[in-house]
This record gives C-alpha cells, structure tokens and sequence, in this order.
C-alpha cells in the first residue's frame, strides 16, 4: 500500500470488488461457504463459489447468484483460480468422521499455491480461512506448504484466519452483526483481510498474530464444553435433586450463564473443540478438563440407555443433534442407537428431517417402518432433538394415545414438559430428580411411591 494511504488503499481495493473488475472466491458452498457468498453479493462484491459436490453447486447456484450476474458457482476450479479473484474465502470441512481432518484444506491450499505459482493467480493473493482450524495447523502446515510452493508467505500469499463463530440458525445477520476475530500470517495479510472481512462484518478484533486467532474458536468451544458438561455431571452426582432447577437458579447471577442437563453435547462445533485442543497441543496431560469433559460426554449417552435398556423397546426421536437442523456430527443419537445395538435392545430411530435410509446411513440403526406402532409398543421414548414437528397437535397425540403398559419418556430439552400424559407414562426431562433409574432413580421412584 506504498503511496496510498491506508484509508485510500482501502477504498481502492473496495471499490475494485464492487465494480466488479476483481472477484473473491468462495471454497466449500455449504452452511458456512453458502453464507459468505451470500453476504459478498449483498455487499455488491461478485463471487465465485467452488464446491467439489455439484449437488452443493447446482443446488445453490441460483438462490446465490440471484440477480448478481457477475456471481457464479462452480465444480471446476479454473474458474475460481482465475486472475480477477484476489480473495478466497475458505469453508471446507475441517472434520471428518467426527474427529479434525486437514485433508480438504490441504486441497484447497494446494489448487491456489499451484496456480499462484505459475501465474495463473496474482502474486498478493489473499486467503481468509473460515473453517475452525486445530492449533498448529497453519504453522505446521499452511506455511510449510506456501515455501514448499517456492512461494513467499505474506508476500506472494497472503493468509488470515477468521473463524466463524456463528451458527448457522442465525442467518445473515450473524455474520453481519457478531464480532468476529481475525489474525494475518503477517502485517500485509491482517491489513488486508481487515479490508475484505468489513465488508461483512460490522465488528473486528485483530489477535496478536494467527497463532491467537487459530485458538480462540477452539477455547471459547472448549470453555463451553466444560462447562454443559459440568452440568451433567451435577445431575450425576446429585441424582435426587432437580438439578434443572438449580441451575435455571444459578444462571440468574450476573456473572452466570445458565446450562442444563443433557444428554450430552452434539455438531461439529462444542464437541470438538476439545480434541482440537488435544490434538493440537504438546501438552495434552495439562487439559485434564477438556479430556475429562470428553469423557463424561461420552458415558452420559451410554448411561442414558443403560438405565432404559431393560425395559422393553426404545425410541429415539430426532437423529439430528439438535432441533430443525439437519445436522446429526456427533449427534448423541449416534452413540445411544450403537449401545442399543451392543446391548441387543430392540429400538428405532425416527426424524423428520432425515429419510429411513440416510437414517441407517448416519447412526447405524433402522427408521421404524410403522411409526404409531413403534410409538406404542416402545417402553422408552428418548427425545433427543427439539424439532417443532414434535409439538405438532398429530404428533403429540400419538404419543399421548391411552396405553395399557408403562412409557418412560426421556426429554433431552424438556420440550414436551408441557405435555398432559396419560396414565403410565413417566415423563422426565434430562436433570430432573429421577431421570436416570440407574443413578438413583429408581430410590427417587420408590420413595415417590411409599
Ligand atoms: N455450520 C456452522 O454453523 C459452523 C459454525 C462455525 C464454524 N463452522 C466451520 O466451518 C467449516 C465449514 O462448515 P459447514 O457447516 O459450512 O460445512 P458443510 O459440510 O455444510 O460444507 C462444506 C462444503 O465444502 C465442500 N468441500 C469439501 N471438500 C472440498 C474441497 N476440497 N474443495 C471445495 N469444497 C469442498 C463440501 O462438498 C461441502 O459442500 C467447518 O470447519 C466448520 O467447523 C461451521
């Protein structure tokens, strides 16, 4: 930015995006990709967005290029790897078969330092990474790769890491109004990436160096994840107590957030935080908490079905992890349907969102093919995911017909607390005195009884 001021070098390069005479590139066009795309052509940028699913490209192509003709998306990376894109926007997955993975960014990187290399992209090309990286990923492989290119980094390349931290519930507008951390490799590529992530974002706040900002996603994941784990095992240890209850108390002070009792955290975001941290640090003995955190989130699903398992039938309702997304990484489902089948308890697995085989596909475990019968030949309904179509008036009277045996529902969010249940029916949400017989359940029921 020599003899421009900083302010001017600004608005050139805006401008330059805006009138369409540079481009910026967009790699991986689902929740993450698909957003910024979006987020650009509002900004009156033009885009070019790659994915290597032409499902994930011709589904998307029209709903992101919109009227905005100069925007395209596309399976062929020469597109993206032309002159006029100066920014790329990497969204590739970072996880795979639920634990990190660097294999997509390694993709990506690889494509643009080749075509930096031999011209086909500028020298100066700036990539802003948006996955959530493992620690030590950009040192230990970004910026080897851009020398082992032949390449100087944040001279010829230039990176920054700016991790989303909103979900993808939010819409646009988490983008546009959540602060958002950025850090460059160097003074060119933050400046730069400064000037690129304004244009959709309201707030920044620039980390020391990419080193901070590649570990804050992971610790605020992490903190999170302690803390939602430290909630279970506060029902554990005090299974007579209505430990929802105490926490909805707890939460009222003002330096409190309020948790709950669950069966456990799920999606690619919480979870995995802590084997981010694990796998990225030389000093795993020192994060006694996170491992002891991903440990307990393992055993509460196990525990969960240990406690229901001789009853009779299970059903577990919702495969995604969470309600009306159709997001099932590290669902607890997942786990509770495999110590369903380890424990051989006959049991099915139900969600609106998914079809019986991605249902098989995903959690290993079959789709009821009569759904009223399942719902009243089951001795336990585990409701794992809040969808809206639970409440629905024909899906709560199914599960609300008279019966002649015993239901026990479990409640992951409590979503049908409000529920009127018929005789025999014992419903609890995760946290409530009682809700696991193994943990002192059952002492809690029978005392209940006298
Ligand atoms: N979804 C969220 O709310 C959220 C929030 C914060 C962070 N993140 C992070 O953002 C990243 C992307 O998440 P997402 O939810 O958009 O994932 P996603 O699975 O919805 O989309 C990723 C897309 O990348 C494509 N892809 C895979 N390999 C590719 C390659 N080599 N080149 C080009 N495209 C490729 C896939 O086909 C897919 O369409 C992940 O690191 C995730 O952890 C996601």
């Amino acid at each position: 930015m020599n003899q421009l001021s900083e302010s001017q070098a600004e608005r050139k390069i805006q401008d330059l995006m805006t009138s369409g005479r540079r481009r910026a590139g967009v790699w991986g066009l689902g929740y993450i990709g698909h957003s910024t795309f979006a987020a650009l052509v509002e900004a009156n940028v033009s885009v070019v967005g790659f994915d290597i699913d032409p499902v994930r490209v011709s589904g998307g192509a029209s709903i992101l290029t919109g009227e905005h003709h100069m925007s395209e998306a596309t399976d062929d990376d020469r597109l993206i790897l032309r002159g006029d894109v100066i920014v790329h926007f990497v969204a590739v997955p970072t996880e795979r078969r639920d634990q990190p993975s660097d294999e997509a960014i390694t993709d990506v990187f690889r494509r643009i330092l080749n075509a930096v290399a031999d011209g086909r992209q500028p020298r100066g090309v700036l990539v802003v990474v948006e996955s959530t990286l493992a620690p030590g990923t950009t040192d230990g492989l970004l910026l080897p790769m851009i020398t082992e290119a032949g390449l100087v980094p944040d001279e010829d390349v230039l990176v920054a890491l700016a991790p989303r931290r909103d979900w993808l519930t939010f819409g646009r507008d988490g983008l546009r109004t959540l602060d958002r951390v950025f850090g460059g490799i160097g003074p060119r590529s933050s400046a730069l990436a400064r000037v690129f992530l304004s244009l959709m974002t309201d707030t920044l706040h620039e980390a020391r160096t990419h080193v901070e900002a590649e570990l804050v996603k992971c610790v605020e994941n992490a903190y999170r994840h302690v803390e939602v784990t430290l909630a279970n095992q506060l029902t554990l240890a005090f299974p007579h107590v209505d430990m929802v209850d105490v926490l909805r108390l707890a939460g009222t002070k003002w330096n409190m957030s309020e948790y709950h009792p669950s069966f456990g955290t799920g999606g690619y975001c919480v979870p995995l935080a802590g084997r981010y941290l694990l796998q990225g640090t030389e000093h795993p003995e020192e994060l006694t908490l996170v491992s002891q955190a991903l440990t307990t989130d393992d055993g509460i699903r196990k525990r969960v079905i240990e406690s229901v398992a001789d009853a009779g039938p299970v059903l577990i309702l919702g495969l995604a992890y969470k309600g009306n997304v159709k997001v099932a990484t590290l669902s607890p489902t997942i786990a509770m349907a495999r110590r369903l089948r380890e424990l051989a308890v006959e049991h099915a697995v139900y969600d609106p969102l998914y079809t019986p085989e991605e249902i098989l596909a995903v959690c290993g475990s079959n789709a009821p093919t009569d759904l009223v019968e399942a719902i009243s030949s089951a001795a336990t309904i585990v409701v794992v995911a809040d969808h809206d179509a639970f409440l629905a008036a024909d899906f709560v009277a199914m599960l609300t017909v008279e019966r002649s045996h015993a239901l026990t529902v479990l409640d992951n969010y409590g979503m049908l607390a409000g529920v009127v249940w018929p005789e025999h029916v014992r419903y609890r949400r995760a946290g409530e005195p009682g809700w696991l017989l193994s943990v002192g359940g059952a002492a809690v029921l029978i005392e209940a009884a006298r």
